[in-house]
């Protein structure tokens, strides 16, 4: 036993090191040096192609324009305040029953207080009324330095802007609702083709360069109770001269065009569904996105 045992050792200690032939682990060094070779460049050559293909991915990828926009949805409209469950009950002569809306509309319209625009370097004056598309250059040339944005003026919205009425109409029942269209880098929204693509009492509204608007009893039963609804902003609707807008990393500080609907005569005590939509050739309505091109909202003013 105690033979085979040293044999045993005197074999394991061979394959470690075999002096006669020169061999470390069975092998040669001229043999490991060529499997070290081999796997350097067979190694070498999978990082190559690795490297490569990330590379050739990243350089048709543009900094400033999404790659696969044509798969991004249209617009979203949307409003604020936007309350929970699309409703807003509230009772006019109860400041603490809509200061929650009142409050979320001030604290919105901060960022377009003309304090906020004074930079000429950031911004410029685009006119009042609704003008073509800005070009600002194209987003793939690779011209540097951030693109300005048009002014948008907080006392364009009358009556909801805030600046004379605290209260956003609300105090009188006549409760206002701030609406933009979300914004999409390169996207340029088109005003509908002709008034006969409207609702029948939606005809008389301007259409050249402005996306019009138009709010009404989303019920049947609801048909006449809504009554008027005022529209505040440039063209009372969408201008185009916001248009398109360059994105997050060349206009940083672009603000969207703002609509201002206001109620002025509801009927009180109602629950009323009111249905909001903008209109324009490319714009699109959708079952499962609530927020497409149009939303819905609950209102019930309450006067005792
Ligand atoms: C924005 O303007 C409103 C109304 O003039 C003012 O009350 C508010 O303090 C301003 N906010 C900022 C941050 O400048
Ligand atoms: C619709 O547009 C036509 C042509 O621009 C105009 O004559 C007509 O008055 C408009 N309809 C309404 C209801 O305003
Ligand atoms: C509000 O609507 C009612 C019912 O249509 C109407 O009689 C009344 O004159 C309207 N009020 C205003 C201020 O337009």
């Amino acid at each position: 036993m105690p033979a085979a045992n040293k044999d045993g050792d005197g074999g394991w200690n061979k394959f470690l090191w075999n002096s006669e032939k020169k061999e470390l682990l069975g092998r040669t060094g001229g043999s490991w040096l060529k499997i070290l070779l081999f796997y350097v460049i067979f190694y070498g050559c999978l990082a190559g192609i690795f490297i490569g293909t990330i590379q050739a991915m990243l350089l048709t990828l543009s900094n400033y324009k999404p790659t696969y926009q044509d798969r991004v949805a249209p617009p979203g409209l949307s409003h604020t305040p936007r309350s929970e469950k699309a409703e807003m009950a509230f009772n006019k002569n109860d400041e603490t029953s809509f200061s929650k809306y009142t409050n979320a509309m001030k604290a919105f319209l901060e960022m377009y207080n003309d304090s906020k625009q004074e930079d000429p370097t950031k911004y410029e004056d685009c006119g009042d009324v609704p003008g073509d598309y800005l070009d600002r250059g194209s987003l793939e040339s690779g011209e540097v330095g951030v693109r300005r944005a048009c002014r948008f003026k907080r006392s364009w919205l009358e009556a909801c802007s805030g600046l004379d009425d605290p209260f956003f109409g609300f105090k009188e029942g006549k409760p206002c609702l701030i609406v933009k269209l979300n914004r999409i880098v390169n996207f340029r929204p088109r005003p509908p083709a002709s008034n006969a693509s409207l609702p029948e009492e939606a005809r008389s509204k301007d259409i050249t360069n402005v996306l019009p608007i138009y709010c009404t009893n989303k019920r049947e039963e609801d048909a006449g109770k809504v009554r008027e609804v005022k529209y505040f902003g440039i063209g009372q609707g969408f201008p185009l001269q916001y248009y398109p807008y360059y994105g997050k990393l060349l206009q940083p500080q672009y603000l969207q065009p703002l609509v201002a609907v206001q109620f002025t005569n509801l009927t009180a005590n109602t629950e009323l569904r009111i249905e909001c939509k903008v209109f324009g050739q490319n714009i699109d309505y959708s079952e499962k996105d609530r927020y497409q091109g149009r939303f819905d909202i609950k209102i019930t003013v309450k006067d005792s």
